[in-house]
């Protein structure tokens, strides 16, 4: 496996807390390297069934390292109450780790991610609301507060003007009430005492993890569309979700990446604003929803659905040079008497397979499609491709055509056992 990187190759919510649950198990170390607790990462196993936020995805695997790397945003209130819930759930977390260098999600980072959605009116990118903006955009301005910093004695002397100057903001701009800085400060006292015994220097850990030719499993957070500068921006995220995000967020140089797994859906959703060209606004979309009970699982947010969307795939498998695809919850397609892929955009009376440069194309295109025979059969139990009925054979087969590249994974349920490994 030697470095691997899992990264969701459409809008989020791929299943990639899954698949990263699955390959944990050959890994000595699995890396969270960017986004924060606006993930939501499912991991269903036996008895338990995990919502990740922060903590990486292999945290049911006790001889191997999870580390939150540098390039993740923390937010301490929350990753102290995920780690309760584990504890309480009788998982360890001796095998946890936390970069010093990540930075912290402040509460006036929450605040302002609320607040600047409200003043956009119309125009909401339609936010998790957990700060992830306003902590990027402060570290951008070197204005952050790194885990470091929680955990030392100059947290005082470091966040003191900080606070100051965004409580002057947010009365200032946003009307609010004065922040109280001692309650802040306080605050941030008992989280960094329960988060001090993890934080550690990551970046060696990993470094020579990777040197050693150990397995090191990045988890990617988020999906490519989302990405900063490659998204349908400005509808995204405030990090790089591509593949190149896992050397910026762990510090493992570009040349030591060995595979990338991108992760899709057999169908496409989306959570928040932005286009979507696949998007089903029928019964279909309706049903699809039901079946892959496609609500968020970090804000309970109703997911978008809609068909696969092979334009914006195949651009997910360029920008994150893919090896392979990781395919989720075909399961859910069954019992749909045709499965569509939009394999073009029309704009202006045009088609192309590739994704248009421009943002305000992309807004205007509309999905052609190439419609495929479903299937009726129950897929849950299968585990190799020939007990998969032959119209869902022929779908994957379309998709790898398509896309360019092949499967190595497939899974058809939740669970960790409901999977096909095709490598
Ligand atoms: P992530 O953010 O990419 O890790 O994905 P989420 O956990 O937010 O959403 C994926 C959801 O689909 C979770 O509820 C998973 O349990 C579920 N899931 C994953 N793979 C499959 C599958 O093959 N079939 C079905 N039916 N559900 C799946
Ligand atoms: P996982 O890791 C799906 C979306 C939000 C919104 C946009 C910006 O579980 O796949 P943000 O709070 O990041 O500033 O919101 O990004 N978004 C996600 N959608 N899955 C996620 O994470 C997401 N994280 C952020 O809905 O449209
Ligand atoms: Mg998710």
């Amino acid at each position: 496996m030697a470095v691997s990187v899992v990264i969701g190759a459409q809008w989020g919510d791929e299943g990639k807390g899954r698949v990263v649950d699955y390959l944990a198990r050959d890994a000595a170390i699995v890396v969270r390297y960017q986004g924060g607790n606006n993930a939501g990462h499912t991991v269903a196993a036996g008895d338990k069934e995990l919502k990740l936020h922060l903590i990486p995805s292999g945290i049911l695997h006790p001889d191997t390292l999870c580390v939150i790397a540098d390039g993740v945003v923390i937010d301490p209130a929350v990753l102290v109450e995920e780690m309760a819930t584990l504890r309480s759930q009788g998982i360890s977390l001796d095998n946890l780790r936390i970069s010093g260098n990540a930075h912290v999600i402040m509460p006036y980072h929450r605040l302002l991610d609320t607040l600047e959605e409200e003043r956009r009116g119309g125009s909401k990118i339609g936010t998790t609301g957990r700060g992830i903006g306003p902590a990027y955009a402060d570290k951008a301005a070197r204005k952050g507060l790194r885990i470091s910093d929680l955990v030392s004695d100059r947290m005082v002397e470091r966040a003191r003007p900080v606070i100051e100057e965004k409580s002057a903001l947010l009365q200032a701009v946003y009307g609010a009430e004065a922040l109280d800085v001692m309650a802040i400060l306080d605050q941030m006292a008992t989280y960094a005492d329960q988060l001090r015994p993890y934080v550690d220097d990551t970046i060696s850990l990993v470094t020579s993890a990777v040197a050693e030719g150990r397995n090191v499993l990045c988890e990617g957070a988020q999906g490519t569309m989302l990405d900063i500068d490659h998204g349908t921006y400005p509808y995204v995220t405030s990090s790089h979700t591509v593949a190149g995000g896992a050397c910026l967020g762990t510090g493992i140089g570009p040349r030591h990446i060995d595979r990338v797994i991108g992760v899709n859906k057999a169908y496409t959703t989306r959570v928040g604003r932005g286009s979507f060209p696949t998007e089903l606004h029928d019964a279909t979309g309706d049903w699809i929803r039901k079946q892959g009970a496609e609500f968020g699982t970090t804000t309970g947010r109703a997911r978008r659905c809609g068909w696969l969307d092979m334009v914006a795939l195949r651009f997910a498998v360029a920008v994150n040079s893919l090896d392979s695809l990781a395919l989720t919850k075909l399961d859910v397609l069954t019992g749909l008497p045709t499965v569509c892929i939009g394999v073009g955009y029309k704009i202006d009376g045009k088609v192309r397979d590739s994704l248009p440069h421009l943002q305000e194309e992309f807004d205007r295109s509309e999905p052609v499609y190439e419609e495929l025979p479903g299937w009726t059969e129950d897929i849950t139990g299968a585990r190799r491709l020939a007990d998969l009925p032959t119209n869902a054979r022929r779908y994957l087969e379309r998709v790898e055509t398509l896309a360019g590249v092949p499967l190595s994974i497939l899974s058809v349920g939740p669970r960790r056992d409901q999977a096909l490994i095709l490598d």
